[in-house]
């Protein structure tokens, strides 16, 4: 079975598919791996390493001629893919619901669309999990950013000249971007609270040595829906949480907002009139941006400054830290294939019934098929 691997063309993206070390572990299992010339080059991987772990280099259109499958970050137009035929999986991070007439393309060149991100979370497919993966890192590098641009001490420190008081860094939805701000930031030295609207993250956040600041006796408070998603919270809810949430983040230094609804904007979590309660020089950073945002004023790919707060929309966070993003997004790609590998036949298999193949799989034989895009 060939893989061909692609160099990414979207303008933020410097992360790549593969890894000397996954393409090491493909061909292990009896694979080729054609690499795009230059795919590596923003994770800081040169053509000659994935040589010498034993892939060919070539052309986007050799890679691609005769592979059964083509991996990449962000999924690629039909249009840049020269040569493929009907049949070959392309599995990427394919983003329907901002897309969907790339996905409408899939199906009418015959393509076999995996959604990487639509990859269920449960034990099994942990290790496949690319939406965790990059979150994961997201949410430190977003406590980095942040704390960059506050140009003050995180932890309290005293000195011969005195007491510098600890920075204040509040979290906004604790998924696994946000869990990750949370431990982030404790070990900065930063006093720390979080709140998310599923009540099971409670415990989460004191488990980590921060405060939860948590709406309380309001119907509806459970907040969380299948697969443990966030649902959309009543107006009751939503007027309460603005309430706890003002009188909070006036106090703040840091905030980071990561709140997400599967297949729906991101919910508006910060106004501008939140904003301007900050003191000058606070910091807010958006990991929402490139949904929709949580905060009123965000600039997907800018920072920009209200009312003396600077607002970090940074897109595509993972991507700012290509080289460990890459390894671990590859080793889930890796994961994936080695799951469904067939030693006999030297290639994957992927049954239709399989949880995980139902999951991710958008297109085949010319038509969408996953449940969430049809009706
Ligand atoms: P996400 O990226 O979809 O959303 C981030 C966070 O924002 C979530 O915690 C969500 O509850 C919160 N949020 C949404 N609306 C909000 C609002 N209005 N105010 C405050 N917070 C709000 O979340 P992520 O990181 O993808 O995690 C989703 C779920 O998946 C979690 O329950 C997590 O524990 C679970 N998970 C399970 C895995 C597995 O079993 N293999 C792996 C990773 C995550």
């Amino acid at each position: 079975m060939k893989i061909a691997v692609l160099k990414e063309t979207a303008a933020n993206e410097q992360r790549v598919a593969a890894t000397p070390e996954t393409v090491k572990k493909l061909l292990g299992l009896g694979a080729s791996v054609a690499i795009e010339s230059g795919a590596g080059a923003g994770a800081r991987i040169s053509d000659n390493d994935y040589v010498a772990a034993g892939a060919t280099i070539a052309s986007r259109s050799d890679v691609i001629g005769g592979a059964q499958m083509v991996l990449g970050v962000q999924g690629p137009a039909v249009a840049d893919l020269p040569g493929i035929t009907a049949g070959t999986i392309v599995a990427a991070i394919l983003a329907p619901f901002n897309d969907r007439a790339k996905i409408e393309s899939y199906a009418g060149a015959g393509l076999i669309g995996y959604a990487m991100e639509f990859m269920p979370r449960t034990t099994r497919a942990q290790s496949m999990d690319v939406l965790s993966s990059q979150s994961n890192l997201a949410g430190y590098k977003a406590v980095i950013d942040g704390a960059e641009a506050y140009g003050r001490a995180f932890p309290m420190m005293m000195t011969a000249a005195g007491t510098i008081s600890a920075a204040r860094l509040f979290v906004m939805g604790v998924g696994v971007a946000g869990l990750q701000a949370i431990a982030t930031g404790r070990r900065l030295g930063a006093l720390v609270s979080a709140t998310d609207v599923r009540s099971a993250t409670r415990e989460q956040i004191e488990s980590l040595g921060a405060k939860a600041i948590f709406v309380e006796k309001v119907a509806g408070i459970e907040g969380e829906g299948a697969g443990g998603y966030a649902t959309e919270m009543s107006d009751e809810y939503k007027a309460a949480q603005a309430e706890l949430v003002s009188s909070h983040i006036a106090k703040q230094d840091l905030v980071i907002t990561t709140a997400l609804i599967p297949g729906r904007p991101a919910p508006r979590l910060i106004t501008d009139a939140q904003l301007a309660s900050m003191r000058p020089g606070s910091v807010v950073v958006d990991l929402a941006v490139d949904s929709g945002g949580n905060v009123e004023g965000a600039v997907a790919g800018q920072i920009v400054e209200r009312h003396g707060v600077k607002i970090i929309g940074h897109s595509n966070p993972a991507s700012r830290m290509a080289p460990d993003a890459s390894a671990l997004y590859s080793r889930n790609l890796f994961n994936m294939i080695n799951a469904f590998w067939d030693k006999e036949a030297k290639a994957a298999v992927w049954p239709a019934d399989d949880d995980i193949v139902k999951g991710i799989k958008l297109t085949e034989g010319g038509k969408i098929v996953h449940e969430r895009l049809l009706g």
